[in-house]
Parts: C-alpha cells; structure tokens; sequence
C-alpha cells in the first residue's frame, strides 16, 4: 500500500525565511543545525542536496549548520537549497526534516503537526520522545532501526557507515597519541619495529580499524566471539587471534551472543598475553541492548608497554576497558586510553557527506517517481523497518525481517585501501567481467599469431621468451602483497646478478686477447657480489620486520 503523506509543501513559509522564487512542487526538506553539545555533523552536505534537488524536493538549511562540516551557507546556497535564519523557522516550513542526533524536546515542539522526520532516534531508549512525536502525529524513520540483513538496505544504513568512520578516526587517534611510527622501516640511524595493533571486535568498526592500521603499515590483530569473522579479518590484512575454547559465539543476524564463564576466562588469558606484547589495543566489543563487555582489565592495562595506546570505542556504552573515561582522553599506568564518544563527528565532513548520501538513497526509496513526494510505503520491508510511528502512530517494533543478506559487517567503509594489500589488480579495482577478458585474449591471440606467421625464426625464440617472462614476471608481483614489493625488488636484484657468469666467462680470456678484458672482468665479477650479497642480505633484513 503506498500512502502518500500530506505535503503542504511551501506554503507556510514566511517570506523573511525562506525566499520564495525556488519553492516548488515538491515537498520541502529541512536541515537544522544540529544542537547536541560538540556534534560537528550535519544531515546533508551541498553536493547530496542537487541530488535531493533532482528527485523534485526543495532543501532548506538552517544557516550556520555546515560550518563545523566544512560546509558553508554559500556552498549550499549554490548547490540550490535555501539559507533560514533561525532552527523555529526551518522545522515550522519543513515537511520533511533531516536530522543526525536524536531530536530535543524543544526540537519536537518546533516541528510542524504531521510531518516527517528521518534521523537517528534509538525508539527502545527513547520512550518518551516517541510519545510527544506520536503527539505532534509525526511519522518517524529511525535511520537505526534499519534492517541492515537486507542487501538492498545497504545503501541506506548509516550506522554502517558511522561506525566505519569511527573506526578510521579511532585508528587515527590511536596514531596521535602513540609516539612511534606505525610501520616499520630500516633508516640510516637503524631499524625501526613496526607497532603491534590488537583490536577486539571485528564488526564494521572493527574491520573498519583493521584496514587503517594496516595501510599504516602496522602488524594488526584481532579477535571476535564470531568464527565467522575471521576471513573477513584476514581478507583486511589482520591476523585473527582465535580464543582457545570450543564455542560458538554468533547470536544469529550478524550479531555476539554472551559467552559462557569457561569462555570468558579463556578469552581474558588470551587478551592478557595481547595486552603484554602490542603497543596498542581498540576495543569495539559490543552486544546490542548490552552493557559493553568488560574486556581489558587494570591489570591488563598495567602490563602493557610505557607509551601504549588504548581506544575503547565502547566507551559510550560502559567501555570494554576498566579504566575507560567515557568522553575523555586520560592516562593510567603510562598508557593513554582514549573513551571519545564522538569519533565518527570528529571527521565530520566525512561523516557528513557519508550520512548525507545514506538519507539521500532513503529519500530516492521513499520518492521513486521523483515528483518530490515522500510516499512511506509499508509493505516495502526496508520501510516498514525504517518507520518507528506513522501519522502519530506508533509501528516499532516491526515485524521481523524475511528476506536475509550477508552481515553488513562485511563491507566497513574504510576497506578501500586494505583490500588494495592483497594485490589482485591495480588499484583495488574490480576484477575485469569475462566478457572483456575474452575479448582481450582474442586480440592477444591475432597479434601472436601475426607475429609468428611473419617474423624471422631467431626473432620469434627471443620473443617466445620474451612473452613468457612477462607473463611470469605478471603474476609474481600482482600476488605479491604491496608491502613486501620493496623486499621482492631487492631479491629480483640480487638474483638478477647472475650477470655475473659473463664475468667469469671472460676472466680467462683466449691467448693473444689484451689484459684489461680481464681486469674489466674482475672488476664486474666485485660489483656483481655487492649486489648479489647485499641484495640478499637487504632482502633479510626487510622480511624480519615482518615476523612477528
Ligand atoms: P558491531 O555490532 O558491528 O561490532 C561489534 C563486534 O563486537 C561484533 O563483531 C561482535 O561479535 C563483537 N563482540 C561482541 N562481544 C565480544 C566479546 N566479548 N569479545 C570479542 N568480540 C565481541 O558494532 P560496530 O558498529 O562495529 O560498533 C562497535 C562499537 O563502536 C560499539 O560499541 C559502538 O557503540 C561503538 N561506536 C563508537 C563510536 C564512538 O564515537 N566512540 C562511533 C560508532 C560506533
């Protein structure tokens, strides 16, 4: 059933508020500044709001809204939204708002009577505020009551892509406050050790943090009560750490269960070994609707190197350290633990654009025929898990999910660069489709089969080996992880020294020959065992500081 919600549209602008020359059809979108202490996100950025735009909707944002973004009242100017002076103004001529944080009292009473509203609003927290919305007959979409098994929803979810942010910045953070390098190098003054990262929880933050420290050249680890994870663990370039007791830890849906006593002290032997050999821990661990799990014990934290670095991305919900201080960065033991509950809004312009575009591709479900009319369709799945009350009833719980797709923990937002790690293409890109790769193997084909039809014999044994020794060459270093190319260079130089048996050929030159052919020998026979040895021993050395 697709029900159109009422628009009233425009109309009840006030001039002074929003001009009136771009007023359209469509409804009206509103982007209010967001007023939660320290939030820098905003709900929409310039370049999402042409998008809105095509789909036939108006956009207005409250003046100011962008700049901790990065996003002023020009650029949205420019994109077509219209600029309203004050938050009263912009909910009152909205019909639809667009919100990050979970909306105030005094935010609910500025909105107008049926509206919509799509935002953050965690309904089983917040009893009370799905009571004055219902009052104020408003049909709320939860962006976290999304339900992230539907492949199809992927697009929309946006705590996936927060939390891929935070788990970026949480990697950043760890950077700032950890006084060495991430990856290890060999320097003129000596060799450098590459930092250990151990991180809990390999959910999209996770994998999100995995990748990062990875690409920084860090030696990652991980663990997870979820088997299951660890290829994806490993698919970033981690280690998975497995625990050493028999136990299944999947809750179902892509989600932890609460493991048993015996598992929990297994686990809490392993973490105790991790917490004495890396240089920094962060933790995600969390089972929805649960306190965090109390993973990292004062103990642990006293036996960990002077200088490391603990991020507990838990910290909001109790931390899965000890010694965490939620929203705060504080130092106990020498160690710095980090309880930021903020990250995601600390790369706010990221995180902006990323939310935007979720809000966008739920706005483009909601508007198919791009007419700028929201039509909350109930018996679509994704929607109907979405809307928390409709036209001021309330509809969370909805009914549970049918259709099932990979755990969105599979795709972190942060796995570009990692997945680059494992080489297979340039870049990361996508595997070539079949089609295309016929196509070149027949071009491929045709040029050999030109060549061998017309070229001279000799030519042809060369360019055989020519060909061969491409090919090899090819798949030697594309299935060569990124990190080790320095290593296999200096390998493929000192192999290449085998030069050197021209060298001994012409150092016993035939009688009657002049004597410097033999010292030219000599000499090409020294510098060929510089490299030979040196390159070995350069190639030694580099594979060392990738043994744990
Ligand atoms: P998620 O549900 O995708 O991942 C959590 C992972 O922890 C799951 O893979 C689960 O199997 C694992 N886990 C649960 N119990 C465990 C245990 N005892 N030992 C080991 N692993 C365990 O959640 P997501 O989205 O990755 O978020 C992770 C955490 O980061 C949450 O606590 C979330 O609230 C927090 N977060 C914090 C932010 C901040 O600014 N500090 C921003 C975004 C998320």
């Amino acid at each position: 059933m697709q029900t159109g919600v009422p628009t009233g549209t425009t109309s009840g602008t006030t001039p002074a508020a929003v001009a009136p020359e771009t007023s359209k059809a469509g409804q009206r979108i509103g982007v209010p500044r967001e007023i939660f202490p320290g939030e820098k996100r905003v709900a929409t950025v310039p370049e999402v709001v042409e998008k809105l735009i095509k789909l036939g909707f108006a956009v207005s944002v409250e003046t100011g809204a962008g700049d901790a973004a990065n996003c002023s009242d020009d650029a949205y100017r420019a994109a077509g939204a219209q600029i309203v002076d004050t938050a009263a103004a912009l909910w009152a001529t909205s019909d639809i708002v667009f919100k990050v944080c979970v909306p105030t009292p005094a935010e609910v009473d500025m909105m107008r009577e049926g509206g919509i509203l799509i935002g953050f609003i965690w309904p089983a927290q917040n009893p009370e505020l799905m009571q004055q919305l219902t009052a104020k007959k408003a049909t709320v979409l939860a962006i976290d009551s999304l339900p992230r098994m539907l492949s199809r929803a992927q697009k929309m979810d946006a705590l996936t892509s927060q939390a891929g942010v935070a788990g970026y910045r949480a990697v950043v953070e760890a950077a700032n406050a950890f006084g060495r390098f991430f990856a290890g190098q060999i320097t003129a003054a000596g060799k450098v050790q590459p930092a250990k990262v151990f991180i809990a929880g390999a959910g999209v933050a996770g994998l999100a943090a995995i990748g990062t420290a990875v690409g920084l050249g860090a030696i990652v680890r991980a663990n997870d009560t979820r088997a299951e994870v660890a290829d994806q663990v490993i698919s970033m370039g981690g280690e998975f750490v497995a625990v050493d007791y028999e136990e299944e830890g999947s809750g179902g849906g892509g989600y932890a269960k609460v493991m048993s006593e015996g598992f929990q002290q297994a686990q809490r032997d392993m973490y105790a070994k991790q917490a004495r050999e890396v240089d920094i821990i962060i933790t995600t661990a969390l089972i929805p609707g649960k306190p965090a799990p109390k993973l990292i014990t004062a103990e642990m934290v006293k036996s960990m190197k002077p200088g490391s670095v603990i991020v507990d991305m838990a910290a909001e919900r109790g931390g899965n350290c000890e010694l965490t201080v939620p929203g705060e960065a504080v130092v106990r033991h020498d160690v710095t633990i980090v309880g930021y509950t903020d990250l995601a809004s600390r790369l706010a312009k990221q995180s902006s654009t990323l939310y935007g575009t979720n809000l966008w591709r739920l706005a483009e479900e909601l508007c198919k025929a791009k007419d700028g009319i929201a039509n909350i369709n109930m018996e679509d799945e994704a929607i109907r898990g979405l809307t928390v009350t409709k036209e001021g009833n309330i509809t969370w719980p909805p009914p549970p999910p049918k259709q099932v797709a990979a755990p969105a923990a599979a795709k972190p937002a942060a796995a570009p660069q990692a997945k680059k790690g494992h080489g297979h293409g340039g870049g990361g890109g996508e595997p070539m489709a079949g089609s295309k790769l016929a196509i070149v193997f027949a071009v491929a084909a045709v040029l050999f089969w030109f060549v061998g039809a017309n070229a001279p014999g000799a030519f042809l044994a060369h360019f055989t080996v020519f060909v061969l020794a491409c090919f090899v060459g090819y798949m030697v270093v594309w299935n060569v992880t990124p990190a080790l190319h320095t290593p296999l260079m200096s390998v493929t130089n000192a192999i290449s020294s085998i030069i050197a048996i021209g060298a001994l050929v012409q150092i016993a030159p035939p009688a009657g020959t002049t004597d410097w052919i033999r010292w030219l020998a000599v000499a090409g026979i020294v510098l060929t065992t510089i490299n030979m040895f040196g390159g070995f021993a350069v190639t030694q050395r580099m594979l060392a500081m990738f043994r744990k």
